[in-house]
């Protein structure tokens, strides 16, 4: 099928935000409506009914409809918290099995917001060699809370690999509609990959041309908006830190290094659940249990980071008030 010049021009634009331009040209694109919607057409290009797909935990909560919704079976990995968080590659090797077809990470997660350390990349690259796909999912990876550089997914050279991105969190436009997948990797799967992926694609034409057409100019523009909300989440997790080595409250900040959202320890002898639930009738605040994102042994709170600093404040302020009610 024929390709527009408007495609042409928008997928140019993304290629050249993309890792600086390095690693992707325009053909080693393809344009989707939404991340949601990128795991979707990769599910269907490599997977068969029934076949596995390794995911984090905690992580992303989709993951477990997005899989199912094609008829794959996502099958957990763990991530473990010691002052940071780690892949358990142990455990992960041994989930792989014949019917695994690829491995998703997220880089940094969400929401504990780890990024790829350079020895999990390469150790992840090693374990997928050519037989299994490696989809790297790097919408958050433009908000690190450091000026530090941090690896990316398309460093994994020798696994067929599938860059996630999108104008979601890249420019905060998420009603847009304009998401992303850059393929890279050994050069005979990665053409075999694309051209079944526009296959694949073409059947849905879900991109819509007005935004293709504005992709160019937002994408130019993006890097105004990440400086804002790079500059407010980094403020708001050090007041958070500072606020809470004061206050004596019984609540732990979970380290991290990226990410819109901050993981906070509790104490909930209620149950995470209620308490959210007790924050949202008595407080009007809204926050996420734990649960949502399997995090796991203990009791958490998800809270954003992204929102003004005075709500954060304010609603940190009702949490300690939810919690001294016991
Ligand atoms: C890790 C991760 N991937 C993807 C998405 C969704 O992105 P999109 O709006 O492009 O579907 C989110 C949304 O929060 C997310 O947290």
């Amino acid at each position: 099928m024929r390709r527009t010049r408007v495609a042409c021009a928008a997928r140019g634009a993304v290629a050249a935000v993309l890792a600086g331009g390095a690693r992707y040209g325009p053909r080693d694109l393809l344009l989707t409506c939404s991340t949601s919607e990128s795991y979707a057409l990769l599910f269907k290009l490599l997977c068969s009914p029934g076949d596995q797909v390794l995911v984090p935990r905690p992580s992303y909560p989709l993951f477990e409809w997005l899989t199912r919704l094609e008829g794959v079976e996502a099958v957990p990995y763990a991530l473990h918290y010691a002052g940071g968080w780690q892949i358990d590659l142990g455990e992960l090797r041994q989930r792989l099995g014949p019917r695994t077809r690829a491995v998703v990470v997220v880089n940094p997660n969400n929401p504990t917001g780890n990024y790829l350390s350079a020895g999990e990349l390469a150790e992840l690259a090693a374990v997928c060699g050519r037989r299994v796909a490696l989809i790297g999912d790097e919408v958050f990876h433009e908000y690190g809370w450091t000026d530090q550089p941090q690896v990316r997914i398309a460093e994994a050279s020798q696994a067929l690999t599938f860059h996630l991105g999108g104008l979601s969190k890249l420019v905060g436009l998420p009603q847009l509609k304009l998401g992303w997948i850059g393929v890279a990797g050994p050069a005979a799967l990665r053409r075999a990959a694309l051209r079944r992926l526009e296959l694949i694609a073409d059947n849905y034409l879900s991109v819509g041309a007005p935004v293709q057409l504005a992709a160019p100019r937002l994408l130019a523009l993006g890097e105004l908006v990440q400086q804002q909300l790079r500059a407010r989440v980094r403020a708001n997790r050090d007041w958070l830190v500072q606020h809470l080595r004061e206050s004596g409250a019984p609540i732990s900040l979970l380290e991290a290094a990226g990410g819109w959202s901050g993981v906070l320890r509790i104490p909930a002898p209620r149950g995470e659940e209620a308490l959210a639930l007790d924050l949202l009738d008595r407080e009007q605040l809204v926050v996420h249990p734990g649960y949502f994102f399997d995090l796991g042994s203990g009791s958490h709170l998800v809270v954003s980071l992204i929102v003004p600093p005075e709500v954060l404040r304010a609603g940190v302020a009702a949490i300690e008030r939810e919690l001294a009610r016991g």
